[in-house]
């Protein structure tokens, strides 16, 4: 499975990836304007601060078919196409486009999907990625529930998409989908921190020391 990170705070992907294997990173436009950097020093600091095997995935602007077509070659072109999708909200220009930027040999993950429906006809267009927003599916219903109806869509039909979820606000919501199985989601740096700094752990260790030091008055082996 992939794990990926949803940010553009190069200081968070640098702290994570120094400790935990993750397969890359997700931006969007609302993400990237958060970091209060130009886009074009967002996109040269993640190809700086991720390896070549850690892959990039960047959102277009445009929302007319040409337009997406002419941004998808622009991200593609941000890291000589190597490891690099572009993201393409599913409106209808945006269903056009996916098998044209494909044709074009640029992976490309499907975005602001908050139905299954959408999902399949983004996967029956070609797209690599599908990326159900979770929580915002949660405002509506049973979102973790629908993106795991997905997956097993998608495997009925032998269809490549893999679905990346994204848009989580809480790690149950994460922790539902990697136990339903689903082949990749990305998380904000918040949420990861959350999965990982159990309060539970860090009192376990402390005493694990404190009763050694009591012992053998050092903190060693
Ligand atoms: C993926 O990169 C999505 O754009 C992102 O997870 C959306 O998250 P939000 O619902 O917090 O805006």
């Amino acid at each position: 499975m992939e794990f990926f990170i949803d940010t553009a705070d190069t200081e968070a992907i640098r702290a994570l990836c120094s400790f935990l294997p993750v397969d890359g990173v997700t931006t969007n436009p609302t993400i990237i304007t958060k970091s209060g950097k130009a886009p074009e020093q967002v996109f040269a600091e993640l190809c700086e601060v991720l390896t070549e095997d850690q892959k990039i995935i960047a959102q277009v602007i445009a929302t007319d078919y040409d337009g997406i077509l002419a941004e998808a070659e622009k991200i593609a072109a941000i890291r000589g196409g190597k490891n690099i999708v572009v993201k393409i909200p599913v409106t209808r220009a945006g269903l056009r486009a996916i098998p044209a930027v494909k044709a074009k040999g640029i992976s490309v993950l499907a975005t602001g999907i908050y139905s299954p429906d959408q999902a399949f006809w983004a996967a029956k267009a070609g797209a690599d990625y599908l990326a159900p927003y979770v929580n915002r599916m949660c405002n509506y219903g049973d979102g973790v529930g629908q993106v795991v109806e997905l997956v097993h869509t998608l495997a009925q039909y032998g269809m490549e998409a893999k679905v990346c979820a994204a848009s989580f606000k809480n790690v149950d919501q994460v922790h539902r989908l990697l136990a339903a199985g689903v082949p990749a989601v990305t998380v904000a740096p918040d949420v990861i921190a959350a999965m990982i700094d159990h309060p539970g752990t860090a009192l376990a260790v402390e005493e694990f020391t404190s009763n050694w030091e009591k012992a053998y008055g050092r903190t060693t082996l």
